[in-house]
């Protein structure tokens, strides 16, 4: 019988995740179908149910739901545990289990598709949402020399780095997140500062807001990363004049896909020729 995946959020009608399962499905020859369902606003958890009810051996969970999923879960990894929210739920006999791929997905698509290292460098992390949060932990993990999260809302980006901080007794040695290499602070803050890698995890670009940051914060060869895709929004714009290298998100968005499937199906797709469909398209 043909395995069955989805995708729930809400929301739903203009996923990607669909067409990258289906194109890994054919590339991998995994007998399987990935399905978009749009699940009430309050009514996740009983569209979760019913389709285990149906036989679902998986899904990836989207906005809004990601922290409900994480709620959900019987269990969960590391990741998922430290962002506080789910982005991939595999179903089974024991129960729910949830992950969270969206960190793995961006290292990934730095490192791997964008070729620029972690290690060592000057990170920013723009935001202090879900999407800031679920990045933390990868990121610490890569060992930069320093990741820097600010906020509009300077307080909010503090205690998220104080929580990874005081956290820190549960991670390897390796990363010590002491408070020189781990600061939250305001957008205002950073006047003067210059980073390697700048990530913008905030909702800024869906509303076509600018971001209140200089364009001194992009070092010269620097990476502006910005989390959404399918359009060009002001941070990309800011970062191109500055003579950054910038990226939008799709890549992620394939990354954290591949690592869903790989948790699937154990096997791991190729993102190549799948980031190329998408960027085709
Ligand atoms: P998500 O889950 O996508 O991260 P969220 O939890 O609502 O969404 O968080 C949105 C993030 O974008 C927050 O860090 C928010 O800053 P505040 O905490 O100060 O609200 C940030 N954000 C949204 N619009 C912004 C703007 N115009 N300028 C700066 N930051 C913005």
């Amino acid at each position: 019988m043909t395995d069955r995946y989805a995708v729930f959020g809400h929301p739903i009608a203009h996923s990607q995740s669909p067409r990258i399962h289906t194109l890994f499905a054919e590339q991998t020859g995994q007998d399987m179908r990935y399905q978009a369902i749009l699940a009430p606003l309050d009514g996740f958890g009983a569209s979760v149910q019913a389709f285990i009810a149906a036989g679902g051996r998986g899904a990836n969970v989207t906005v809004p739901f990601k922290e409900e999923a994480c709620r959900l879960a019987a269990r969960l990894s590391e990741p998922a545990r430290a962002a506080g929210a789910v982005n991939t739920l595999v179903f089974d006999e024991n129960g729910i289990f949830g992950d969270n791929t969206d960190g793995a997905g961006i290292v990934r698509d730095i490192r791997h598709n964008l070729r620029h290292e972690i290690a060592g460098k000057n990170v920013l992390l723009l935001g202090a949402g879900g999407a800031a949060r679920g990045t933390v932990l990868p990121l610490l993990r890569e060992n930069p020399a320093q990741l820097i999260i600010a906020n509009r809302t300077a307080q909010k980006a503090r205690l998220l780095a104080d929580r990874f901080a005081s956290a820190s007794a549960s991670l390897p040695a390796a990363i010590a997140v002491d408070p020189p290499r781990l600061r939250g602070c305001g957008l205002t803050d950073l006047a003067g500062r210059r980073f390697d890698i700048v990530i913008n995890a905030t909702s800024a670009g869906l509303s076509d807001t600018p971001l209140d940051i200089s364009d001194d914060v992009f070092a010269p060869n620097c990476l502006a990363y910005e989390m959404v895709y399918g359009r060009q929004t002001s941070f990309m714009a800011q970062a191109r004049k500055a003579n950054a290298q910038v990226s939008d998100g799709l890549g992620m968005l394939v990354e954290q896909a591949a690592a869903a499937f790989y948790l699937w199906r154990g096997v791991q797709p190729d993102t190549a020729p799948v980031l190329k469909a998408l960027r085709g398209a």
